[in-house]
């Protein structure tokens, strides 16, 4: 019967504390377009310039241009990034913490920026 006691509290003990470290764990901000925003101003900007299309000449590897790149592109990038495999010892850190939500709305943010990408002639095919 005491074992039993003392199981039960052991129990509780255990649960308390993982629900404890559950809750105090700040909740995720919700994906907002207004967060995308924001997100993108304090996170990204810094490499990839505050329009997504200036980015930092970093010798070695440079961050690419990312504005108006195509959303289904940035949430492929973005999520291999955080989930590992794409491996990039700069990205991964800045995508580890996105849910999918807010991966998919960073990027409709991003792709809807105004874009200097653009194609090539390309003479292979006459044009
Ligand atoms: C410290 C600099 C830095 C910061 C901050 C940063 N990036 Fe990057 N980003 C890079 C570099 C460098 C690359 C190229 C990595 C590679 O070679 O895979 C890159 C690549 C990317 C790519 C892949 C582009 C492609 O053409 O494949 C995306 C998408 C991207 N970043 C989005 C973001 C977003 C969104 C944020 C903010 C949450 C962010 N980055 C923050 C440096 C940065």
């Amino acid at each position: 019967m005491k074992l039993v006691s003392l199981f039960a509290i052991l129990s509780l003990a255990i649960f308390t504390t993982a629900t404890m470290a559950e809750t105090s764990a700040s909740p995720s901000p919700p994906a907002t377009l207004a967060w995308a925003a924001q997100h993108f101003k304090d996170t990204c900007s810094s490499c990839h310039g505050a329009d997504g299309a200036h980015p930092l000449p970093l010798p070695g590897n440079p961050p690419p241009i990312i504005a108006g790149q195509y959303q289904d592109y940035l949430v492929q990038a973005l999520t291999e990034y955080r989930d590992g495999q794409r491996q990039n010892i700069i990205m991964a850190p800045q995508a580890k913490d996105l849910t999918n939500a807010q991966v998919r709305v960073l990027a409709a943010y991003i792709a809807n920026l105004p874009t200097p990408l653009h194609s090539l002639p390309r003479p292979e095919f006459g044009h």
